[in-house]
């Protein structure tokens, strides 16, 4: 079935997490008037939009996923001139910017938070979710995603609150239509500024199962929210109703962040016929490697393996075609560096298995989201000790796991966060090889990758064989080729030990991509029998019946 053709569809979404991408007054913090600076970069690369990382007021407990007033720009960031000044020469250069929604929770600095706080009749009360606990112990067992049991006991009034996430992290009550309502206003207010769409972080959380039960026990001795908060109850009403309200009176990009999303979940909230999201940002790819559900949680020295990561990918591939959009993601700020993870950081292999990487991940079907400074092959860094994190979740799970639990030694635990830690995504990004990275004139907030006197957008943005101008020229392919945007798929070599391989079908044309995940040549026939035009390839020259390591080549027939 043909797929109905939309601007976002054939968008290519670049992500700026903004303390991280350009500091333009020497704070050690990245702003907006950073990011404007940096526009003539993005506008060489290529890309159609930037989804930004909340900029709002915030107390910065979670860098800004706990916001303390949506209608403000964070301090450090910078104005609301500043944010306007940044669209409109977003948009005159034809880039269309895409706010992160966090509302799901509240900082606990919210005003409506401190009302609520106030006494059990206050009439903000009900904007959170409170409750009595049980013998002196929590409401029930649910554990926080970043460590700890998810209620925080307030004295004053005697009763808990709920937060999935940090305890500054309040859980809004959906149930309540005032919260609802007040949601709705928010987004009417930034879609009326001229914004082009919205993330939404963990929309998936919003709806919780109001008899809140003790979840499934996990070895680590809290209990799994994911049954009771996971796509609750009334999540789809929820998004129909914000959908009537506030989506459909513009045209924009909506994606839900949806971690335990299933596929016949996705295929709800990422409808095509419109009625909730645009597409939706599953994660099982990017956990595929990690240690969800183990006594210690996501926190190991694994990797994702090609195994499992193509059949995951090749299951969403097929399995939503026709009744619901892809998003396609290899790296955000949540996960370590792309290369890092999937592919192999180790200098002689670094460009080579980034653009497999790269070409694997863009001519699928959905859209293609970069995180800043995968387009340079950045790289994961090194923790010597807590002293160098600065992410909410590592510490807590510090405290939990080496300090509380000792179930892992400080070596080991650095180690993991060396491997997975979210703040490898987080250290400023690398524009040339000056002090900084030429991030900042100060002190950076988090330090920079030491690599960057090697890795960074000035010596790459000149250099035809890049990374970068990859990217660049993956990105151009997409906006010329619409093979590329609605092509069917069709998984090809699903056993290969070490080929992803597919097939894309359009008008009589078919697209044949093959990635070699590994280090060595290995056998594969794909191209032998064909005759057709080489959209991309990170070798110049071939060797028929092999790929060459981390080789990618796609034909056009
Ligand atoms: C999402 C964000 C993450 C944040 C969490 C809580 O997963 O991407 O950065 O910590 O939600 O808001
Ligand atoms: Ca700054």
């Amino acid at each position: 079935m043909e797929e109905k053709h939309t601007w976002w569809k054939e968008a290519v979404i670049y992500q700026i997490y903004p303390r991280s991408f350009m500091d333009a007054n020497g704070d050690g913090i990245g702003d907006l008037r950073g990011i404007t600076q940096r526009l003539p970069y993005l506008a060489r690369l290529g890309i159609d939009v930037i989804w930004l990382s909340p900029i709002y007021a915030s107390p910065n407990d979670d860098n800004g996923y706990d916001i303390s007033d949506y209608r403000a720009i964070m301090r450090d960031f910078g104005t609301m001139a500043d944010f306007d000044a940044l669209l409109a020469a977003a948009h005159a250069q034809g880039i269309k910017i895409v706010m992160d929604l966090v509302v799901n929770h509240t900082s606990d600095e919210h005003p409506w938070f401190i009302e609520s706080r106030k006494s059990r009749t206050s009439p903000y009360r009900d904007y959170y979710i409170w409750r009595d606990g049980k013998d002196g112990q929590p409401p029930n067992n649910w554990e926080s995603c970043f460590s700890g049991s998810a209620w925080q006991y307030d004295d004053s009034s005697d009763q808990y609150y709920l937060h999935l996430f940090s305890q500054k992290q309040a859980d809004l009550n959906w149930e309540n239509p005032r919260v609802r309502d007040e949601v709705y206003d928010l987004m009417t207010f930034w879609c009326d500024k001229g914004i082009d769409g919205f993330r939404m972080d963990v929309i998936s959380m919003i709806s919780k199962d109001q008899r809140f039960p003790d979840g499934p026990m996990k070895p680590d001795g809290y209990g799994d929210f994911s049954p009771y908060c996971i796509s609750g109850p009334r999540v789809h009403e929820f998004l129909q109703e914000m959908n009537e309200r506030v989506l459909s009176h513009y045209d924009l990009l909506t994606v839900g962040e949806a971690a335990g999303v299933t596929i016949d979940e996705a295929k709800k909230y990422a409808r095509s016929d419109g009625r909730e999201l645009g597409m939706v940002f599953q994660f099982e790819h990017v956990e595929a490697g990690n240690g969800r559900g183990s006594l210690v949680e996501k926190w190991t020295l694994g990797k994702p393996q090609l195994k499992n990561v193509r059949a995951i990918l090749n299951k969403w591939q097929t399995e939503l075609a026709g009744q619901a959009w892809n998003s396609l993601y290899w790296d955000n700020h949540d996960q370590p560096r792309a290369v890092s993870t999937f592919g192999n950081d180790a200098p002689e292999w670094r460009e080579l298995s980034a653009k497999m990487l790269a070409t694997c991940l863009h001519l699928m079907q959905g859209t293609p989201y970069i995180y800043q400074g995968e387009e340079l092959g950045m790289t994961n860094t090194h923790f010597r000790s807590l002293a160098d994190c600065r992410d909410v979740e590592e510490l807590n799970a510090w405290h939990q796991f080496v300090e509380e639990q000792k179930k892992l030694s400080p070596e080991t635990m650095l180690a993991c966060f060396d491997n997975i830690a979210r703040d490898n995504a987080r250290t400023p990004m690398q524009w040339d090889a000056s002090a900084n990275a030429g991030f900042t004139a100060g002190t950076p907030w988090i330090a920079v990758n030491p690599n960057y006197p090697a890795i960074n957008a000035a010596a790459e943005v000149n250099d035809p064989d890049s990374v970068f101008n990859y990217y660049r020229q993956l990105i151009a392919l997409r906006h010329t080729h619409a093979i590329i945007v609605y092509g069917t798929f069709e998984p090809l070599l699903t056993d290969d030990p070490a080929v992803y391989a597919y097939a894309r079908h359009y008008e009589g044309q078919t697209l044949y991509v093959a990635c070699n995940w590994t280090q060595d040549t290995v056998p594969c026939p794909l191209f032998d029998d064909k005759a057709g035009t080489e959209l991309i390839s990170n070798y110049k020259t071939h060797e028929s019946g092999y790929l060459q390591p981390y080789e990618a080549r796609a034909l056009l027939v």
